[in-house]
């Protein structure tokens, strides 16, 4: 028999049928509560809020649990590329090594940007920030690539355009804004190679390719590659919602991925432990504003609105991080300063009180240090990783049959009713 919930309202009982997950996440249906009882819900910041009912990504927050597709992201992380989690994502299952191969020719092919587009990157003020710059440039690809996406097949071209042209883009704006000479893509080189190669390979210094950079960067990727209905891939069902074009959604994804409290924290977390390094390493002042209700001042790379608990992808990071820094014998400063602030965080008892662990962030930073990623580009390291996550998520909804446009509702606050004023009498 179903479960309900029921709503009493005015004298009047309604009954609302539970929707069960596959994990057992239970939630209220409630699509036909305005119509039965006039009422919306509120729910500031969505807390509370199903937006979907999704087969893509499972987290469970009080465990510490990430699942792609049904797949542990541990596994993925110790087993898998980018390239194959990204199939799996945006398919349900894994490639077989045919497909893999197909795909991997397809990226090649579809790696090259249309040189047109550079000329847009050079007119982008000096010093303007990667994240906006690649916002932009994606929503102009549906100015150079108009093909339509009615048949499966062109959907298929238009996200694997998407996936291989973003690395290339991203590594496009670092040459353009340092003044070099663009590195073009390589058809021998893997995706994660290809963009240390394209980053850093100069026409005077040739770029050794480090395997072990290589497998840290598809580590990074994999673990970035999806986390379910987070701020910016909800931006990109909502304004998918409205049937825009991928360009156009992802575009708006970028965007919402820029802001410090979501994906920007990663250099705002570099930026932090560098302002505490500046300060002569004084961890305990950062606690003590962290705490301070009156500072607006947070512990960047801490907290998470779903995880109550170590966030998994922060411990494989953390693990990485070190690995990284003792093969390449790297003595990174900012390393020890975040050591011992996680240490005093984890002990302090406001942070014990509000559930608050590191996130992927915290130790992402030090990760692309390492790699020499400028950290205006730390975001964009994000982006290209969450776009596999975000192609999948607005695939699902444009197939799904139920989905709407997506409007909430709202309760209005505002003066009551009043007339307009005219200029000269107010
Ligand atoms: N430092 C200090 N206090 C914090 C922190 C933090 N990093 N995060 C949350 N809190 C406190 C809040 O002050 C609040 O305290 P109160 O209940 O006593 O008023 C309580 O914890 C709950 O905080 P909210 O902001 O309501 O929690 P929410 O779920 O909305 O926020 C968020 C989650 C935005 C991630 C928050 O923890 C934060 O700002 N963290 C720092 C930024 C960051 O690292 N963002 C990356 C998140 S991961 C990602 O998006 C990729």
């Amino acid at each position: 028999m179903t479960e309900t919930v029921k709503i009493i309202y005015e004298g009047k009982t309604h009954e609302f049928p539970v929707v069960e997950g596959t994990e057992g996440e239970k939630a209220i249906d409630i699509l036909q509560l305005r119509q039965k009882t006039g009422l919306v819900t509120l729910d500031p910041g969505y807390a509370n809020t199903g937006s979907c009912t999704s087969d893509i990504t499972f987290m469970d927050g009080e465990k510490g649990i990430l699942r792609y597709r049904g797949i542990p992201v541990e596994q993925l992380a110790e087993h898998s590329s980018f390239i194959e989690t990204s199939y799996l994502l945006i398919n349900g299952v894994l490639p077989t090594r045919e497909q893999l191969n197909d795909i991997s020719d397809l990226f090649n092919d579809q790696s090259l940007v249309h040189e047109d587009m550079q000329k847009f990157y050079h007119n982008f003020p000096r010093g303007s920030h990667p994240m906006g710059i690649l916002s932009s440039m994606v929503n102009a690809l549906r100015s150079f690539y108009p093909e339509l996406q009615t048949i499966e097949e062109e959907i298929n071209i238009t996200v694997t355009r998407l996936l291989s042209k973003v690395r290339t883009m991203a590594a496009m704006s670092y040459k353009i804004s340092r003044g070099h000479k663009v590195v073009y893509p390589r058809s021998d080189l893997s995706y994660c190679a290809n963009f240390l190669n394209m980053m850093f390979d100069t026409p005077v210094k040739s770029y050794y390719i480090d395997e072990d950079l290589v497998d840290a960067l598809n580590v990074f990727w994999i673990l970035h590659a999806d986390h379910e209905q987070n701020c910016s891939t909800s931006a990109v069902r909502l304004v998918g919602s409205g049937r825009v074009n991928l360009y156009a959604a992802i575009s708006a994804g970028i965007a919402a991925l820029w802001g410090p409290l979501h994906g920007g924290a990663n250099q705002a977390v570099i930026e932090m432990l560098s302002d505490i390094q500046k300060d002569g390493g004084n961890i305990q002042r950062a606690i003590d504003r962290a705490r301070d209700k009156k500072d607006t001042f947070r512990l960047m790379g801490f907290g998470h609105r779903v995880y109550k608990t170590y966030d998994p992808r922060a411990k494989i990071m953390k693990e990485m991080c070190y690995k990284i820094l003792e093969k390449l014998n790297i003595d990174d400063p900012l390393l020890d300063i975040a050591k011992e602030l996680e240490e005093a965080a984890l002990t302090d008892d406001y942070f014990v009180d509000h559930n608050l662990y590191p996130n992927v962030d915290f130790y992402s930073g030090i990760v692309l240090r390492a790699m020499k990623i400028p950290t205006n580009m730390f975001t964009v390291m994000f982006a290209i990783g969450r776009l596999p996550g975000w192609i999948a998520q607005w695939k699902e909804s444009i197939d799904d049959p139920k989905w709407r446009l997506g409007r909430p509702r709202q309760i209005y606050i505002g003066p009551e009713k009043r007339d307009y004023i005219p200029m000269d009498e107010r």
